[in-house]
């Protein structure tokens, strides 16, 4: 009998989600969840531009053959922290990539310092699409939360959302026990991902993010990207309006 595997392999590998938009599942991380440390699996989505340039979404640790892979498609141009969570393998991969610009996440540096984690971000992402990628993706601060609020983005040509942890969705096959029970607490257990119970715990206005959602539901989105857990690659508004449920 081998433990349940929570990886996403082949890991470190692009896979095509659309035309110019890719996924690479990485390795485990572990994050706070639940007043514990529990493994999470992570995921990066890559987006290549209209002007030829690669823009990273929650970049995962670095890999060389992923690097070489990455160099295939084309110049790393963006490397985006999508929420104060989602920004630990930055600096390595501005290193990598020095010319490229490294976007904050609101909260980022402040909780990078706190961390005494060294990262040289480059610019704040903002409440509208960056004017550098504004004819690829549609952006939003999603807002509402007095702890932890994420910039969301829609790839448009694909009709895909991509998010970091807004919705987490962990398969009980990947989890042994003990973790399927804490998914299952956190309310983040796959079929029926959605935000996790101590994220939804800190969205003081909920109004405002309802509001942020109906400007997502705008955009018609088909697919969703996630950061953690399995993807949803069809029906994205009804399992937007599933997982956002706690919304009312
Ligand atoms: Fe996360």
């Amino acid at each position: 009998m081998h433990a349940a595997s929570p990886l996403y392999e082949p890991l470190n590998t692009l896979k095509t989600v659309a035309p110019g938009l890719w996924i690479v599942d990485g390795p485990i991380v572990r994050m706070a969840a639940l007043g514990g440390s529990a493994p999470f699996p992570t995921r990066m989505t890559v987006a290549r531009l209209a002007d030829g340039g690669l823009w990273c979404h929650s970049p995962i640790e670095p890999d060389t053959a992923l690097f070489a892979a990455i160099d295939a498609l084309g110049s790393v141009r963006h490397l985006v922290s999508p929420n104060k969570l989602h920004y630990a393998y930055i600096a390595a991969w501005k290193q990598r990539y020095p010319d490229a610009v490294a976007w904050a996440s609101p909260g980022v540096r402040e909780r990078a310092a706190d961390q005494k984690i060294k990262v040289a971000f480059d610019a704040d992402l903002g409440d509208v699409s960056e004017p550098v990628w504004a004819g690829d993706l549609d952006q939003l601060h999603f807002r509402g939360s007095r702890a932890i609020e994420e910039i969301v983005f829609l790839h448009r040509a694909s009709a895909t959302l991509i998010l970091a942890d807004l919705i987490e969705n962990f398969e009980p096959a990947k989890l042994g026990t003990a973790m399927r029970w804490i998914a299952r607490l956190g309310g983040v257990l796959d079929p029926d991902g959605k935000t996790p119970l101590d994220m939804r715990f800190t969205f003081r206005d909920r109004a405002r993010a309802r509001i942020c959602l109906q400007q997502i539901m705008v955009w018609q989105p088909r697919r969703i990207i996630l950061a953690h857990g399995r993807c949803y690659l069809e029906n994205a508004e009804a399992e937007l309006r599933r997982a956002f449920r706690w919304l009312g």
